[in-house]
């Protein structure tokens, strides 16, 4: 097929973007995201700061800008995300102990139940992780609330919205190392104890190198009884940048249980990363050599 999204479809997957509601009315953007994309996640529009800026009053305009774009596409939408130690309200901040642990719940519970039934999948929790080699859980508010928050946010969830697929979602976790075998360990966990997880994100905010064993790592994830998505994909701009993402692309078309690419933005305008140019088409939003390497690669076999 000519297109991301229809050459993943002939291969069973999506082909995702992140998007920003003030961006829809760029008609270079907006032609670009119906042509060639069938998922969608909100870049930050469904975070916990976006939809509850002051307790207990939710506000999902913005948030379904999203949902109503990915829906007249007929695209898949992600979640992004329930409970993450960033872009928290400055309200929730202040709290800690049960004030926090009801309030974080209650959140996951009140915008999964606005939601219900039209997400494809949720990034429960985001980044709980630390870097480096301890293999531990990050120090957060939220951590500190209790080492059983992420169980209690996926059952909360899964009561809320039985049909969305429920994530754990996190970076440098792409490869086989001491941050991603702590994430292996706790899904494994979940699994043996019938905590409801459903599948983890690999963001893959890659640099110029990608790790050896990347399809490896999916795959032993995938071989716990989870779907694996690639969820906020961009790779530095450099002389392997297609290469990185033709590498990306055929790992998950190898895992079988691999559903989807996500890319985090559209042209390399729209990236977080300033001047990096990690996306697949360029300011003007032209097709770049990487754009033409994830087609072939979705279109090989
Ligand atoms: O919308 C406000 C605007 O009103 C204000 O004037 C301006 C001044 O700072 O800020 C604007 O908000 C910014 C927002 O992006 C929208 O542009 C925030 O400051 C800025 O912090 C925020 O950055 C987002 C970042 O998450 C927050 O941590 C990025 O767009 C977004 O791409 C990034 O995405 C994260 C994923 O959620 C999780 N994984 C890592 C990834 C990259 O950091």
């Amino acid at each position: 097929a000519t297109t991301l999204g229809a050459s993943a479809a002939a291969k069973n997957r999506y082909f995702g973007a992140a998007i920003a509601a003030g961006k829809l009315g760029d008609s270079t953007y907006s032609r670009i995201l119906t042509t060639e994309f069938n998922s969608v996640t909100a870049e930050n529009e469904m975070k916990w700061d976006a939809t509850e800026p002051s307790q207990g009053r939710f506000t999902y305009t913005n948030g379904d800008r999203i949902l109503n774009q990915g829906t007249s596409m007929g695209a898949k939408v992600r979640g992004h995300a329930l409970l993450w130690h960033q872009q928290q309200p400055g309200w929730a901040q202040s709290l800690s102990g049960s004030a926090l642990r009801n309030a974080a719940i209650n959140h996951v519970t009140q915008v999964a139940t606005h939601y219900k039934g039209k997400i494809y999948a949720w990034d429960v929790v985001n980044e709980a992780f630390a870097d480096g080699g301890s293999g531990a859980r990050r120090d957060s508010n939220l951590q500190r609330t209790g080492n059983d928050w992420i169980e209690a946010a996926f059952r909360a969830a899964r009561a809320a919205d039985p049909a969305a697929k429920l994530c754990y979602n996190d970076y440098n976790t792409d490869g086989v190392n001491a941050k991603s075998t702590g994430v292996y360990n706790m899904v494994r966990d979940f699994k043996s104890r019938g905590v409801p997880i459903d599948c983890v994100g690999f963001q893959s905010h890659l640099g110029t190198g990608i790790p050896s064993d990347y399809q490896a790592n999916l795959q032993r994830f995938a071989d716990l009884g989870v779907d694996v998505q690639i969820t906020e994909l961009d790779v530095a701009q450099g002389s392997n940048q297609a290469n990185i993402y033709a590498t990306v692309t055929n790992a998950c078309l190898a895992v079988s249980r691999c559903t989807g690419i996500t890319v985090w933005g559209i042209r390399d305008s729209d990236s977080w990363r300033t001047g990096e140019n990690p996306l697949l088409f360029d300011n003007s939003g032209n097709k770049k050599a990487a754009y033409t390497s994830v087609l072939n690669a979705l279109n090989a076999g």
